[in-house]
């Protein structure tokens, strides 16, 4: 266990999930394993590299990370909506047992709305803006429910009232310019409510809006997750939103999970120097009193994933950088219950199951990431804490 912890500036919501009703063994959704890549001119970029997780029934989890680390792709891969040239490459998603990985084009609509929705970033991208607002998610309802464009009309001004939009009946008739854009976001979170799904991502949902708005929106999501009993996986870059609104957090580096903790536990006791940055660059109310200009932020950059280091993907950047974390990738290991960091600091296991999947990849792969095979470095002895195997979750 690392001794570093940091002061906690914010109120932490979370405590793994046992306030909320939620049932720690049912998971929605299983990734196991998931690899999605983009074939380049460059070369070949994994840009979600054997990522395993699950997100359990009613619950909300986080996805936290610097830019490029990997956080939409791995929305889009369990949308399958990655586009050329990105595809899935390795792995599964398995939601309530079906591995979607395998479902036709056509079951997979289904699934997008029905089962799982997604919210993004910036609403106008996802809003038609030559259609009425309630004309397009009436169209929205119809394309999963079997009702008539009268009752369709009928719901669409429910789910607006469910968002808490004002004289929700009126603003079926507005165009989406006609709305603010806290208000569109709104409507996005009333299209993607509308077939009741039973998990919903959102990406970064509040960056595009003001600050006064974003604490609505997160309000809004976070009264509908409890009321309607939803899953919801939430991307974003901002760990006060985290710690307000998620139980358990997963931290993303160079397409890899580096640590998963319940979110109170992340706060308390960041096991990865990674997470440990990103914390430390929250603003502190004890830091401001004291007059501290500038916050710390992680050294270097990221790096590209064209060309990324051997053995830990962080040691360019970590102050707590040791011999061993130049040989092999670090697994997985353990650090409490449901909390692992990919880390050496907490024992000295190689990520064998990622050293040997590598060694299978095509010579391509390792030539596109710049890497030589690391499998034969041997820098590792055995013993230490037992790594968390990947594909088996916490
Ligand atoms: N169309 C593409 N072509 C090539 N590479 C891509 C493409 N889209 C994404 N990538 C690669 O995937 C990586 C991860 O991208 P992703 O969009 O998932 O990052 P992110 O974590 O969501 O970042 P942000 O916080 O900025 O939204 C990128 O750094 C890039 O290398
Ligand atoms: S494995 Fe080594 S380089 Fe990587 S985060 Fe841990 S201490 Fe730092
Ligand atoms: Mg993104």
């Amino acid at each position: 266990m690392t001794e570093h912890s940091i002061e906690q500036p914010v109120e932490v919501r979370g405590s793994g999930g046992a306030d909320n009703g939620v049932n720690p063994s049912e998971s929605l959704l299983k990734v196991r394993n998931l690899r999605t890549s983009f074939f380049t001119e460059d070369g070949i970029v994994n840009a979600v590299d054997n990522v395993s997780f699950d997100v359990r029934a009613g619950e909300a989890l986080a996805l936290v990370g610097e830019s490029g680390c990997g956080k939409s792709v791995t929305a889009s891969s369990i949308m399958r909506l990655v586009a050329p040239p990105g595809r899935i490459t390795g792995g599964e998603i398995r939601f309530k047992g079906r591995n979607l990985a395998d479902l036709s084009e056509r079951e997979m609509r289904k699934v997008r709305g029905d089962d799982i929705a997604m919210v993004f970033q910036e609403p106008m991208t996802s809003l038609n803006p030559v259609f009425k607002i309630g004309a397009q998610l009436a169209e929205a309802i119809r394309i999963h429910r079997d009702v008539s464009k009268k009752e369709a009309r009928r719901m669409a001004g429910e789910m607006l009232e469910l968002v808490s939009i004002p004289d929700p009946i009126k603003r079926l008739d507005d165009y989406p310019h006609q709305l603010s854009g806290g208000m569109r976001q709104r409507v996005m979170i009333a299209m993607a409510l509308s077939c009741e799904p039973d998990l919903l991502i959102a990406d970064e949902p509040t960056t595009a809006l003001d600050v006064t708005i974003q604490a609505q929106i997160m309000e809004l999501l976070a009264h509908l997750q409890k009321k309607l009993g939803l899953a919801v996986l939430l991307i974003t870059h901002d760990l006060g939103i985290v710690a307000e609104f998620c139980e358990r957090v997963l931290v993303m580096y160079t397409g890899r999970i580096v640590e998963e903790a319940p979110v109170r536990e992340l706060f308390a006791n960041p096991g990865h120097p990674y997470t440990r940055g990103l914390l430390e660059s929250l603003p502190s109310l004890t830091a401001s009193a004291a007059g501290v200009a500038r916050l710390p932020t992680i050294k270097g950059m990221v790096p590209s994933l064209l060309s990324l280091p051997d053995g830990c993907k962080f040691n360019p950047r970590c102050p707590d950088v040791m011999d061993i974390c130049l040989g092999n990738e670090p697994a997985l290991m353990a650090i409490s219950q449901g909390h692992a960091a990919r880390c050496y600091l907490h024992g000295d296991q190689a990520d064998m199951e990622r050293i040997a999947a590598e060694r299978r990849l095509p010579a391509a792969v390792d030539q596109g990431r710049g890497q030589e095979s690391r499998a034969s470095k041997g820098v590792l002895s055995p013993g230490g804490v037992q790594p968390v195997p990947e594909g088996r979750g916490l």
